[in-house]
């Protein structure tokens, strides 16, 4: 099959590699129509982590089942399906908790919970920027789509990763109806904060940012664009919310959040959401941070440790929330709102293309060129 695979930093190939395929009687098989690239594959591309060359990539898939394993009762031949980016099992505690992100079995690494496709240190699955894809535990982790989903597959794509995530947000910052929330990214990560935002009737959603096209996309759906490159997001959120700083705070960039120069603060998001939250907000971290940056410019970093303002932070009574997205939490209500009541996460794709295409969108998509949102790759078609 072809598949999209990790070569070294900032490179990757379409190569074919052998067909996935049933290894375990509860895997499912299936052919990807659907397998967008992440803002977390960039932290990957750009050779920030250490996965490892000749890796698939791709944690964000949906397709059609072609081949069940002999224990999987509830999916068959034929159903659409969308899979979280969490690999996970369902009976250890976590996953029987609804923390699947957090799922005890799936890693084989010791010290480690939690598993995802094509992914740094999550596990040994394979990608879904590929013709075929294999889900373990196929049962529990195939969400099965409604009918409408070969017209709607871009919709439904994001139920994968990005609009739980952004929902997840808002559910860790624990926004409320008519609550303002501040959003630093415009990333697909961001703008879903910002829409769950709106869904859940917060009265005012603030996005940051310091690219234009990014910005236009949060202004589409109703949020008040910041660019930070004009001036201080504190001091422009301030001045919104009265001095007071916004009820809720999302960071939606992650470790690697940069001035508008491109110099990289770890530090930076989460710092500025504790000075424009308000005293007693609640601040959701879903951007990611991971435990150590060998090749990173912070000496401090380097070893996982970022300078939070904890003085401001603790006399204000604030609360932080972060981790890994549980995405069977959300994806079956998202699901309904798609198909139920007309919701459109896929607003923000902007390239549908070719798995031949992928090395030129990691790249565009990795420069954040003006006009490269959200790429959903297509390694074949809904049949
Ligand atoms: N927790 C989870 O389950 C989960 C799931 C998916 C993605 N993620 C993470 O979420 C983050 C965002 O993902 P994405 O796909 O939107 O990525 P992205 O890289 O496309 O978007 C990040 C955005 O943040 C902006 N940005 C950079 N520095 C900033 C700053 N100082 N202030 C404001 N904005 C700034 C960038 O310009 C960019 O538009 C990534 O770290 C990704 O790994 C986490
Ligand atoms: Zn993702
Ligand atoms: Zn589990």
């Amino acid at each position: 099959m072809k598949a999209v695979v990790y070569e070294g930093p900032r490179k990757v190939g379409v190569v074919t590699v052998p067909d996935a395929r049933l290894e375990r009687h509860t895997d499912v098989l299936v052919r990807v129509t659907a397998a967008n690239i992440c803002g977390s594959d960039l932290h990957m591309y750009e050779g920030r982590t250490d996965f490892e060359p000749g890796r698939i990539l791709g944690h964000e898939n949906l397709g059609e089942v072609v081949e069940v394993g002999a224990a999987v009762d509830r999916v068959r031949v034929g159903d659409m399906v969308c899979m979280p980016f969490n690999v996970s099992c369902g009976f250890c505690a976590n996953c029987e908790n609804g923390l699947t992100a957090f799922c005890l079995t799936t890693n084989p690494e010791p010290g480690r919970a939690g598993a995802a496709y094509g992914y740094a240190g999550m596990g040994p699955y394979q990608g879904g920027q590929a013709e075929l894809l294999r889900v373990p535990y196929g049962d529990f982790n195939c969400l099965v789509l409604p009918e409408d989903a070969r017209e709607r597959q871009n919709d439904y794509v994001m139920l994968a990763d990005v609009w739980p995530t952004g929902w997840h947000a808002t559910e860790l910052a624990r926004v409320q109806p008519g609550d303002t929330v501040v959003i630093y990214g415009a990333g697909p990560v961001g703008l879903m904060a910002a829409y769950s935002a709106l869904l859940r009737n917060a009265s005012g959603v603030m996005v940051i940012d310091h690219h234009p096209d990014r910005l236009a996309k949060a202004e589409e759906i109703g949020a008040i664009a910041i660019d930070d490159s004009v001036s201080s997001p504190v001091e422009q959120v301030l001045e919104l919310t009265e001095g007071l700083g916004a009820d809720r705070g999302c960071e939606c960039v992650g470790f690697q959040a940069h001035d508008a120069e491109g110099s990289e603060h770890p530090s930076m998001t989460l710092n500025n959401l504790v000075k424009s939250v308000k005293f007693t907000g609640c601040i959701a971290v879903v951007g990611l941070f991971v435990p150590t940056d060998p090749i990173g410019g912070d000496a401090l970093y380097r070893r996982g440790a970022v300078a939070i303002d904890y003085g401001t932070f603790w006399s204000k009574g604030q609360t932080m929330s972060t981790g890994q997205c549980n995405v069977k939490n959300y994806n079956r209500q998202l699901c309904a709102l798609i198909h139920e009541v007309g919701a459109r996460p896929s607003w923000i794709v902007s390239h549908d293309l070719d798995l031949d295409d992928a090395p030129e969108a990691y790249a565009r998509f990795d420069a954040r060129d003006r006009g490269w949102t959200k790429v959903v790759l297509h390694p074949g078609k809904p049949g």
